[in-house]
């Protein structure tokens, strides 16, 4: 690692507020101390410090080390050292790791920096430092497994490159629900139910913390659009958001216990989620019982003293100058009390010592990319969903004479999402080869060929790539080989929302014309969420692999030609169409060209009311009685299961069935189980309530015991503040799909 760095760029610093000065003079004075002899400088003696004895609790070591600190050095921790990587011609803090803040240390008292990373979906800016990252399958992806050991893996993988790479922190945990279909940032997040989407996203943060790597959970809350995010205000009432988004974040902060919740963006209610007291305060550090720290999205602070007093506990990444000497000056005028302060860094301090980053400090190590890969391309084959299969089109024999592909980079790559989740890609964009790393928007494609990794399945085949540009040769080719593979992609970025469902440019005309050409016309979707699929009686197959990573086009190849038996469910509803959605334009975008779009600054703020409240996804679509596409739960597979005998245990709110696997080859079905709540609920809609993945061999059957959600089974009561079971009859149903449920019985909850 270069020292040069930080000292190349001190012609910037004189722009920094004083307490950044001092944070970055304090790290230069500790990077100068590393390389002097060590004969010659006076290291403190760790072992001596009270607050190093392991066997105490994480807040009794943080509150040991708070009693030795000044109060400058606890405005230094709660504020970070500005934008370095992340913003170009910014000064690098010195000691940092080049992620995407960071939060100098105190050494004397042997508390390191606290170096973060965006790693959403594998780690960001890997070629700022000519590292290696692997990209996973999009989150969205990996959540279609309804796998959370497969979650804590994704993880595992992401907290180990953590550590390997130098960093003691993620970022990453996105469970914002997709409330809006069309939301650019839907494949960094786990879908539109909250307790799927809470269970996958809190294991794979579990799975970080697991690796001895600070752990988050963001964006808190209903940031669940990139339109006007910075200004948009959801009105929502708590009944609803308790239900639905805050659910989410329920669920998996229970799940994970999270080192720190970065707050969003937008307004709730009047508020900026981080100076919003109801639910930093209120909600998240009563209700939640959250211990961690309140981090702050990317310049998303607003006050110095309404944010310090409403629950946010640190300043990210720090140039704002609202919790450096303003704040200090409002703690030493008394505005914000010392014990406010001493919160916010305690919460700090305990979170590092929960995670073991002082006690197990990260060592630098090569990133293992074969490993990487290896994980990456396992939870992908759990997370490519078949969608439509008609006569058995799939999979593909080896023996198929000839396959052409057409579309989407399928020579030499696959699909990578954009934003704060990009992940360089090695030997960079493998569809558009140059130096340097990716720039933010760049549409990057990664060095997994399904070109490649289809002729090796099948060596006797002609396998020929059109790229589709040229409909009517991409028709002849189709027309002259036995199968036709068409991808197609949905580009999303952090930033701006797609405008539609539809699949950009010229896509849907493609497939038309493929199809038309080859009645053996198979669909493969690189989507960052639900598309539109115009086209969908033409064409004998659907396969959707969201953004798959760096084993995607081997997990894929497995797929079509069944080596791996698909067993991916949606986590997402696809709607049929715009038309169908409680908004059917993205709201904020109404009247707003697509190209405006781009840019959520183009949209002055308002307010948003969500009119369909808890109702997202298929409680949407169920309370409005309309058929989408695809409903949420499904997903083909090459056998088929049958099931039978529910039953209920009232008393363990257990439910019971058999399935059993009716094919002809081993697979693995996702059985799910939803419930409908009472009529004194007066809701329309079916809940998920609880699923399992059950591996079966041909012929076989086995029995499943499942446990109800509490939380699936109860409703928020506004006036008490708390969730409530209501007495009555609660509908059980079980089934392949929420719109599949063939076994059907009663709970009975008595008062
Ligand atoms: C994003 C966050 C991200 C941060 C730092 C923000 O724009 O909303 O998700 O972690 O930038 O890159």
């Amino acid at each position: 690692m270069s020292m040069q760095t930080p000292y190349k760029g001190l012609s910037f610093l004189s722009s920094l507020s004083s307490s950044i000065m001092a944070s970055i003079a304090a790290s230069l004075i500790a990077a100068s101390l590393c390389c002097t002899p060590a004969h010659a400088q006076t290291a403190p003696d760790l072992t001596k410090m009270p607050w190093m004895n392991k066997s105490l609790a994480p807040d009794e070591r943080a509150n040991m080390v708070l009693g030795q600190l000044t109060l400058d050095e606890k405005i230094q921790m709660v504020h970070g050292a500005g934008w370095g990587v992340l913003r170009e011609g910014a000064p690098i803090p010195a000691g940092s790791n080049f992620g995407a803040g960071y939060m100098v240390g105190i050494p004397r008292l042997g508390i390191p920096g606290i170096d973060l990373a965006d790693s959403a979906v594998g780690i960001r800016m890997a070629a700022y430092q000519s590292r290696y990252a692997t990209l996973l399958p999009s989150t969205l992806g990996a959540a279609s497994s309804w796998d959370p050991e497969s979650a804590q893996l994704y993880g595992q993988v992401i907290g180990r490159e953590l550590r390997q790479q130098g960093f003691n922190m993620t970022i990453g945990g996105g469970v914002n629900i997709t409330r809006e279909p069309r939301n650019g940032r839907n494949f960094e997040y786990a879908g539109e139910d909250p307790i799927l989407a809470g269970t996958m996203t809190g294991n794979l943060e579990k799975g970080v913390f697991s690796q001895h790597v600070m752990n988050d959970i963001k964006h808190y809350a209903m940031n669940d659009q990139e339109t006007g995010r910075n200004v948009v205000n959801v009105l929502l009432d708590k009944k609803a958001m308790r239900e639905s988004d805050l659910l989410a974040f329920e669920v998996s902060i229970g799940i994970a216990d999270p080192s720190a919740v970065m707050c969003s963006y937008n307004l709730v209610n009047g508020d900026h989620s981080c100076e919003n007291d109801y639910l930093l305060n209120q909600l998240l550090k009563k209700d939640f019982k959250f211990k961690g720290w309140v981090v702050s999205d990317w310049s998303g602070t607003h006050s110095t003293v309404k944010a310090a007093l409403n629950g946010l506990d640190q300043d990210m990444p720090g140039d704002d100058n609202f919790f450096s000497e303003p704040l200090k000056k409002a703690v030493q005028e008394g505005q914000v009390p010392t014990a406010r302060l001493d919160d916010m860094v305690h919460r700090i301090l305990r979170s590092m010592f929960a995670a073991g980053v002082i006690d197990q400090p990260p060592v630098r190590t090569v990133v293992d990319p074969f490993r990487g890969r290896d994980d990456a391309q396992h939870i992908a084959e759990e997370s490519i969903v078949l969608l439509k299969n008609t006569g058995g089109i799939l999979p593909l024999k080896t023996s198929t004479p000839s396959i052409a592909l057409i579309g989407s980079h399928a020579d030499v790559g696959v699909l990578s999402g954009g934003g704060s989740a990009q992940v360089d890609s090695p030997g960079g964009n493998a569809a558009n080869p140059r130096p340097g790393g990716s720039h933010w928007n760049e549409v990057i494609y990664f060095p997994s060929s399904p070109l490649k990794n289809i002729q090796a399945k099948s060596p006797t085949a002609t396998v020929t790539y059109a790229d589709g540009t040229d409909t009517a040769a991409a028709a002849k080719l189709a027309k002259s080989s036995t199968v036709a593979l068409v991808f197609v992609n949905q580009p999303m970025s952090e930033g701006h929302d797609a405008a539609s469902l539809a699949l950009p440019g010229d896509q849907n005309a493609l497939v038309e014309a493929v199809a038309a050409a080859n009645p053996n016309t198979i669909v493969v979707l690189e989507s960052g969420g639900p598309v539109s699929m115009p086209w969908i009686q033409h064409v004998k197959g659907v396969v959707e692999m969201w953004y798959p990573g760096i084993g995607g086009a081997q997990a894929l190849a497995n797929i079509l030609f069944g080596d791996v038996n698909p067993s991916g469910k949606l986590p997402v509803t696809f709607a049929k169409d715009d038309a169908q959605l409680p908004h059917p334009v993205v709201p904020g975008l109404e009247g707003v060209s697509p190209a405006a779009s781009a840019h959520d600054h183009h949209v002055k703020a308002f307010d948003l009311t969500y009119t369909e409240g808890a109702k997202v996804g298929y409680k949407w679509f169920e309370a409005t009685n309309k058929e989408p596409l695809f409903p949420f739960g499904f997903g083909l597979s090459y056998t088929t299961y049958a099931y039978s005998g529910l039953t209920v245990d009232d008393a363990q709110r257990t439910v019971h069935f058999t399935v059993r696997n009716t094919g002809s080859r081993e697979g693995t079905e996702i059985a799910q189980v939803y419930v409908a709540l009472p009529g004194a609920a007066n809701e329309s809609y079916q809940r998920l309530s609880a699923w399992q993945r059950v591996k079966l061999a041909p012929g076989e059957s086995k029995d499943v015991t499942l446990t109800l959600h509490p939380l699936s089974l109860t409703i928020f009561d506004t006036a008490s503040n708390a969730w409530q079971l209501l007495p009555g009859d609660y509908k059980v149903m079980a089934g392949p799909s929420s719109s599949d449920t063939p076994l059907k019985a009663t709970l009975h909850v008595h008062p």
